[in-house]
């Protein structure tokens, strides 16, 4: 779909809507824009937070920069402007990001200092995420891939489900796209989800990461080009223009582990966020987590003791349909919270929750603005 479409016009059609649907904003009261992106070249290059910003339309005096934390990016994007603004630096500020990985494919132009093998700091398959959860599999061996191809087969059903009820589509920008051999298009759904895949066809697949593998194209979120943007202000100044509150933000972590199996990175940094916030899973009503491999969302729910199929847990689907455009989901992650802070207004707190490259995990907790207590009760 966006095969010729610039990297920097996704992510400049998201600022563009944003500020379309907000005119109580002025333009000029943003005071930075925040984009992240994995690979910061070619149409990802140039300062991404401030080229786009520029392109956008918003006035020269809006700065703008631009962020990388692998896959968690936009979520870095988010958790440093809301940094910025409990500082006193900002009062509104654009956070997001963007990956064409179809003109940025993952390791485009690395150059990894040859120590991190040589030394064994790390071992090579550290740097290939699919098989970093491969290695998840071999180290939780509990972690079959029928579970993982059971959760991916629920995944695809739920975007099916959420897209049939029309959540998804209303936190969508259409972006004008153009093919030389199709001409001029309009994008207005995502392309990755396969409605109706079943278990059946799963387990047919082959595991290109490793012979008699269990990690497959089905239950690992695919090579994807997207793009995210949302807005972050100080309470005050949200009261002051009018703008709709859809979460608080309460805490955020960020851990590190091992590498090689960086898909657990999730566990530590949600109870570190936790601990922070002073709060338990238990406390946790929604959950968004990021799914790059089902095995990884499934190594977090065995140690949180939450079932596979609990309905707290992405209920609107996740990344293995709507696929994972790198350093943009983490916003997804959050549109997707604030839909289910909405719609279950007995859930006080949430978590969005990712794994992220060279072993690490980020995750944030937000409290439900429509939180009712008796609703809970
Ligand atoms: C897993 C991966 C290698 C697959 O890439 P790919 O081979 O180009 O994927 P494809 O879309 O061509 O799918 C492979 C096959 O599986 C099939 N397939 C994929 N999903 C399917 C589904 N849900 N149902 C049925 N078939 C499916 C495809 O039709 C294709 O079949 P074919 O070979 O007969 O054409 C790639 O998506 C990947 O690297 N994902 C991980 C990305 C990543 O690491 N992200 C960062 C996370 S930290």
């Amino acid at each position: 779909m966006y095969a010729e479409t610039r990297a920097d016009d996704l992510v400049i059609s998201c600022i563009r809507e944003l500020m379309r649907r907000h005119p109580e904003l002025p333009p000029e009261r943003v005071d930075d824009v925040a984009i992240a992106a994995t690979t910061q070249i070619g149409d990802q290059g140039l300062t991404i937070g401030r080229s786009a910003a520029l392109l956008a339309g918003l006035p020269r005096s809006v700065p703008g920069f631009a962020i990388d934390r692998m896959c968690a990016g936009a979520m870095t994007a988010v958790t440093t402007v809301a940094s910025g603004i409990a500082f006193g630096a900002y009062d509104v500020a654009i956070a997001g990001g963007v990956e064409h990985m179809s003109h940025h494919p993952m390791g485009e132009g690395l150059d990894p200092n040859p120590r991190i093998v040589a030394e064994k700091l790390v071992d090579e398959s550290a740097l290939v995420m699919g098989s970093t959860a491969e290695n998840l599999h071999d180290r939780f061996p509990e972690l079959t891939r029928e579970r993982a191809d059971a959760f991916a087969a629920a995944s695809q059903d739920r975007v099916q489900r959420a897209y049939e009820a029309g959540v998804i589509q209303e936190s969508l920008v259409p972006v004008a796209t153009r093919s030389s051999e199709l001409g001029w298009g309009l994008a207005t759904a995502d392309e990755p989800p396969r409605p109706g895949t079943t278990v059946d066809v799963l387990a047919g697949l082959r595991t290109p990461f490793r012979p008699h593998g269990r990690v497959t194209a089905g239950n690992a979120a695919g090579l994807n080009d997207g793009a995210t943007a949302c807005l972050v202000a100080a309470e005050s100044v949200a009261e002051e223009l009018g703008l709709p509150v859809a979460m608080r933000l309460v805490s955020y972590a960020f851990a590190g582990v091992e590498p090689e199996v960086m898909g657990v990175g999730p566990i530590p940094a949600t109870e570190k966020a936790l601990d922070k916030a002073d709060l338990s899973i238990d406390d946790i009503g929604a959950f968004e987590i990021n799914e790059a491999f089902a095995v990884q969302v499934l190594a977090f729910l065995d140690h949180f003791g939450i079932e596979a199929s609990d309905p707290r847990v992405n209920p609107y689907g996740g990344a293995i349909a709507f696929g994972h455009p790198l350093a943009s989901s983490g916003v997804r992650l959050m549109i997707q919270l604030a839909r289910s802070f909405r719609d279950h207004p007995e859930a006080r707190y949430g978590l969005t929750t990712m794994c992220i490259g060279l072993g690490m995990g980020g995750s944030v907790v937000w409290e439900n603005p429509h939180y009712l207590a008796e609703a809970a009760a």
